[in-house]
């Protein structure tokens, strides 16, 4: 039975001892003291134990498309060795259980122990993630080709969202329809992208797909990943297409890591400073 529940029912509350009548800490007997007399010191100044410390939220970063084949495993992967390479802790999480691209390379990267290691894992099921925020400076998240309900859920809760696409009108107009529907799920605009990717040598091609996306007031990186041999052959090795062998590719993609890279620190910051604010007013 606690002090409380013996105290009688007419007896006055003893009240709090001051601060300065707390016992020191014991010098004597063993190391154990000084921590009892710290609990006993907190009792008394009723400061509370805080047993929950508020838990980091882990950035998220996800890759969605209605279509297959766009790159978004590739640049999923691409941007987790990037951010791994800046030595934030990052997990790669898969939500394409059919395909597990992700996973496949992840383990020609590490039969190879290419560094940055990273951590993968296969996942079904967005409340699944939510135990691994203490875990992880960053969640990078790859999914289906498919626009359902789980994946618009995940990008609503993402603070960046990349959708690849070549300049193809072809991935283009499905692309515009999956923005218009991660924003009536009410993803925040101003965190969604287009990365080109898988791209053709057009200039006119890119100047044609670029205005599409402005005219729709949607953003899109400024750096392409080509399409390229050189770019296949390193990610049958578990590389990125920043640690392909060729120093002109290496120098292309890199440049896409650095946009994505730039544009997760933009608007992880807005997204801080909103919060800080609303938290103030
Ligand atoms: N820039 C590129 N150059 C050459 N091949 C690429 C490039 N980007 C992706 N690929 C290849 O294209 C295919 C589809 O890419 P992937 O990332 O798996 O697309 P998604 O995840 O959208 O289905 C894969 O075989 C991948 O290796
Ligand atoms: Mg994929």
């Amino acid at each position: 039975m606690g002090r409380r529940a013996r105290r009688s029912k007419g007896q006055a509350p003893r009240p709090f001892r001051r601060a300065r009548e707390i016992p020191k800490p014991s010098r004597q007997g063993s190391a154990f003291w000084p921590t009892v007399a710290a609990i006993e010191a907190r009792r008394h100044l009723r400061v509370p134990i805080r047993r929950h410390e508020p838990q980091k939220m882990a950035r998220r970063i996800l890759f969605t498309s209605q279509k297959g084949g766009v790159g978004k495993s590739t640049l999923a992967r691409a941007a987790a060795v990037a951010l791994a390479a800046r030595g934030r802790k990052v997990l790669l999480a898969d939500f394409d259980e059919a395909q597990q691209t992700v996973m496949r390379w992840n383990a020609q990267r590490r039969a190879r122990g290419l560094e940055p290691a990273l951590d993968a894992a296969v996942f079904s099921k967005k409340k699944k993630l939510r135990g691994l925020d203490g875990d992880y400076d960053d969640i990078v998240i790859d999914t289906r080709g498919h626009q359902d309900e789980a994946t618009l859920e995940l990008a609503a809760a993402s603070d960046a969202v990349f959708l690849p696409a070549s300049f193809s009108s072809d991935d283009l107009f499905p692309t515009l329809r999956v923005v218009a529907s991660l924003r009536e799920t009410g993803v925040a605009p101003e965190g969604v992208a287009i990365v080109f990717c898988r791209t053709g040598g057009s200039k006119r091609q890119e100047e044609q797909a670029r205005s599409v996306l402005e005219m729709n007031r949607i953003t899109a990186l400024s750096q392409a990943l080509p399409q390229k041999d050189g770019f296949v052959t390193a990610y049958a090795t578990g590389r990125t297409g920043a640690e392909a062998p060729n120093r002109y590719l290496r120098a292309a993609a890199k440049a896409v890591d650095d946009a994505m890279l730039e544009f997760i620190d933009t608007v992880a910051a807005a997204k801080n400073g909103g919060k800080k604010k609303a938290a103030k007013g």
